[in-house]
């Protein structure tokens, strides 16, 4: 038996994940011991800079990763199911039924020499065993949902003659044909023009909405997610740092790293021409990674226990908030817990 009865209304669990890839210069930790779950019609925001292996684990979650050279331990639940012990063939009867990915680049997802029609109705046959008659309807109104002029014309045409924007629209009502219970978007708009980036993280929101999905949108920019996602988790070095319902993550931040991420994202009520803080120094290498909290060596609050110990994921005062630091944001420079005494 690999099903299981999950609480309410939790529509995906991920318990203790760990990926770790096998290179000739050592084992790297890509995600380092990830909890977290997303409720049904509701949307997580997964945030992180650059390499903090936000792709690695949606990836893991949605069991894209090659076999190879890639050792994963932990479990991942969607709907009571367990997603770890399916085998390939039975991972496909979920893909595109029950979940879905629409990915960075939509060129990457999308096939060069096949017309959009060819590609929307294939999906839908696959999945749904649809005639080409019914197909083609429901793809034109796929596309209509996701706001394509014209979509009788569109199915006939190429990738390559839509713009970025178009092509993303695409790929979405792809991701959408089958009704997934649970969207994964993995930086979704970095490939596009700034002014359809807003457009396709609305088109998002919009059918997340409209059709009680849930969602994992992913992006390295606390700037997206703030009115777009109920909960955010932050990722720094494969591990999570902070967590909760996004209205009080942004404001009751602890973890250090989310603030000076904040800190990074332009804001309205800035004086204009104010410089960004950006954060100092590097993500760590996770061949290596630091001991102790991972974002010690670039913590402008760090001391001697942060580089000694890892601090452990701890509740904050509000409900569903954790964080991971000794010296939270607007704590007093003392550690959480006084079981050890700091040097002077
Ligand atoms: N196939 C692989 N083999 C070895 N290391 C890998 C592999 N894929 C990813 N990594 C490493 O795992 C870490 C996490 O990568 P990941 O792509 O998940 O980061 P990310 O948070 O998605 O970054 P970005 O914002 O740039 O997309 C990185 O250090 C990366 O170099
Ligand atoms: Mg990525």
């Amino acid at each position: 038996m690999d099903g299981q009865s999950q609480t309410g209304g939790t529509l995906l669990t991920v318990e203790d994940l760990a990926v770790s890839f096998s290179t000739p210069y050592g084992t790297v930790r890509a995600v380092d011991g990830v909890s977290l779950q997303v409720q049904r019609g509701r949307a997580l925001g997964l945030v992180g800079e650059s390499g903090s292996g936000k792709t690695v684990l949606a990836r893991s979650i949605m069991r894209l990763l090659p076999r190879r050279g890639v050792d994963t331990t932990g479990r991942v639940f969607l709907d009571g199911i367990d997603l770890t012990v399916r085998s390939p063939k039975q991972m496909r009867a979920v893909w595109g039924s029950r979940l879905s990915m629409v990915f960075q680049d939509p060129m990457t997802s999308l096939n060069p020499v096949l017309k959009i029609g060819q590609q929307v109705a294939e999906s839908l046959r696959q999945h749904r065993q649809m005639s080409r008659h019914d197909s083609r309807e429901l793809a034109i109104k796929l596309l209509d949902a996701v706001g394509i002029p014209e979509p009788a014309q569109i199915l006939g045409r190429y990738p390559h003659s839509l713009s970025g924007g178009m092509r993303q629209r695409v790929t979405i009502a792809i991701a959408l044909s089958c009704d997934p219970v649970l969207l994964m978007a993995d930086e979704p708009t970095t490939a596009l023009d700034v002014t359809v980036q807003d457009q396709i993280l609305d088109l998002l929101q919009e059918q997340q909405h409209a059709r009680d999905m849930g969602m994992v949108l992913i992006t390295h920019d606390l700037g997206v997610v703030a009115n777009r996602t109920d909960d955010i988790a932050v990722m720094y070095a494969g591990q999570i740092v902070e967590q909760g319902p996004t209205p009080v993550v942004f404001a009751h931040t602890k973890s250090p790293y989310t603030s000076a991420l904040l800190q990074s994202v332009p804001r309205i009520d800035n004086p204009p021409h104010s410089r960004l803080e950006v954060i100092r120094g590097r993500p760590p290498s996770l061949l290596n990674p630091p001991s102790g909290c991972r974002f010690a060596p670039r913590c402008l609050r760090a001391q001697e226990r942060c580089s000694a110990e890892l601090p452990p994921l701890t509740p904050g005062p509000e409900p569903g908030h954790l964080f991971r630091c000794w010296y939270p944001v607007d704590a007093p420079s003392v550690p959480l817990e006084s079981s050890t005494t700091r040097s002077a």
